[in-house]
């Protein structure tokens, strides 16, 4: 196999600037980039007309994942496929705590859903607790920032659950602040919703709409506020995971000027979705049943703005795929409630990004590099090896065709799952060819990985960078 690839005459986008340079990619790394390299028995790519951009950094997927007894339908294998598919070559995942398993069973659960379907593209995970009754859990989770795991997740959703009440959160937080690890938080109002859920079951309220109704955005302002009151008592770095609305960019921005260590990152679905999707019919509509849950113009046009101007930090996809067939119904003619919740997005997110933020003018070619690769890295710890073209870093490349034009379709998609929440949707760009650790997985826009090409990445602790 060739180890040396020269990548001639692209554009290469980094979060620092744009110029015309070859890359060339050794042994597993980028060995130079600049103008006119000798290719020295290189094989020579031409990347005429084309970006030449750092890998894909998804720091928010869910593969392989049981909720309330389903399992999303992309494993390891299938979803780090779509991955790359989509230009994404590193993902992290979350190991979510069973309630009642420890911290060390739990990963060891993660790590053989891992091993059966071994990933094609790099994975690392972050562990997220749900559970601080099991003997030794606080002692584990204080021992795993050493071990390549400096990030840890907490839910303010989902009472019963997954939820920890603020008491939990608080234990959770001295121990990040302690060790050295950043907590990333689903913040929605768990008890506040539950409330809104009972009113509106109680008053016969039952359609896919009141998903939304019940999980307002003050929900999430109000859990933001919250958590990064308790995370600034115990000195703890934060992440907000999934910010849905404009109060919930205006309660980042204003824990932030308060002086609060937190990060938030926002999805496609919520720059792109809306609330009013809920109300078609429910066989199609159950497809945009995730949470938060999609919202109206003005809060997308905050979201866009806050990735502009930096409130929000970087973009996940919250990768969540169960089928619309079989898995995301009502349960024995139930209500809304019973839906599971979760979209899929890993494997378009980068030409989302590139179409509606960059071709409409709402961020610029760097910007987009950096909220998809270069900021996730370098915010949970990759940022040694990934998420930038510079010599030295793994040669996790994407040579991107910003002209092709095309439409998603779920039934051109690589993930297993059987709909797409953009279905329909004409994109112009596209991922042509990919390179995970100088080895080519993508070509002509077709996953050409070998079976377990991915690596488990141990991470670094890093300090937040807002
Ligand atoms: O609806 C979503 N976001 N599903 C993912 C599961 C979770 O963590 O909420
Ligand atoms: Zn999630």
């Amino acid at each position: 196999m060739n180890t040396m690839t020269l990548l001639r005459g692209g554009t290469v986008v980094t979060a620092l600037g744009t110029r015309r340079a070859d890359v060339l990619l050794r042994d597993g790394r980028i060995a130079a980039v600049g103008p006119s390299l000798a290719a020295d028995g290189a094989e020579v790519v031409d990347a005429t007309d084309r970006y030449v951009l750092p890998g894909g950094v998804d720091p928010h997927t869910h593969l392989d994942a049981t909720f309330r007894g389903e399992t999303t339908r992309d494993d390891f294998a299938s979803g780090t496929a779509a991955a790359l598919a989509g230009g994404t070559t590193t993902i992290v995942d979350f190991c979510i705590q069973p309630r009642g398993v420890g911290v060390s069973a739990a990963l060891e659960r993660w790590r053989e859903r891992l091993v059966a379907h071994p990933p094609v593209c790099d994975v690392g995970a972050h562990f997220a607790v749900t559970d601080l009754a099991p003997s030794g859990v606080l002692e584990e989770l204080a021992s795993l920032p050493e071990r390549g795991f400096p990030s840890f997740k907490t839910y303010m959703a989902y009472p019963g659950r997954s939820m920890l009440d603020d008491t939990d959160q608080a234990r959770v937080l001295a121990v990040a602040a302690e060790h050295g690890a950043t907590v990333l938080v689903h913040a929605e109002d768990g008890p506040a919703i539950e409330r809104l859920i009972g009113e509106a079951l109680s008053s016969g309220r039952t359609g896919l709409r009141e998903h939304a109704r019940t999980r307002p955005p003050a929900t999430e302002a109000d859990a933001i506020e919250r958590i990064a009151t308790l995370a600034g008592s115990a000195g703890a770095q934060l992440h907000v995971v999934h910010v849905s609305s404009a109060l919930g960019v205006e309660a980042v921005a204003a824990a932030r000027a308060r002086g609060a260590r937190v990060t938030a990152e926002t999805c496609p679905q919520y720059l792109l979705l809306d609330e009013a999707l809920l109300d078609g019919p429910p066989e199609r509509a159950a497809a945009f049943v995730f949470t938060p849950p999609p919202r109206g113009a003005e809060d997308r046009a905050r979201l866009w703005a806050g990735l502009a101007d930096g409130t929000l930090d970087l973009v996940a996809s919250d990768h969540c795929p169960f089928d619309l067939v079989g898995q995301k119904r009502t349960v024995d003619g139930g209500d809304f409630t019973t839906i599971l919740n979760g979209a899929p997005g890993i494997e378009h997110r980068l030409v989302l990004l590139h179409e509606h933020g960059v071709r409409r003018g709402r961020l610029g070619l760097e910007r987009w590099v950096e909220l998809c690769a270069t900021a996730p890295a370098r915010r949970f710890g990759l940022g040694h090896r990934k998420g930038a073209i510079e010599v030295g870093l793994d040669a996790d490349v994407v040579v991107f065709d910003p002209a092709r034009r095309w439409t998603i379709r779920a039934a051109e998609q690589v993930s297993r799952v059987d709909h797409a929440v953009y279905e329909g949707m004409p994109v112009t760009g596209a991922v042509e060819r990919v390179f995970l650790r100088g080895t080519e997985v993508v070509r002509d826009g077709r996953v050409v990985a070998a079976a377990g090409q991915g690596r488990f990445v141990l991470r670094e602790r890093t300090a937040e960078t807002a």
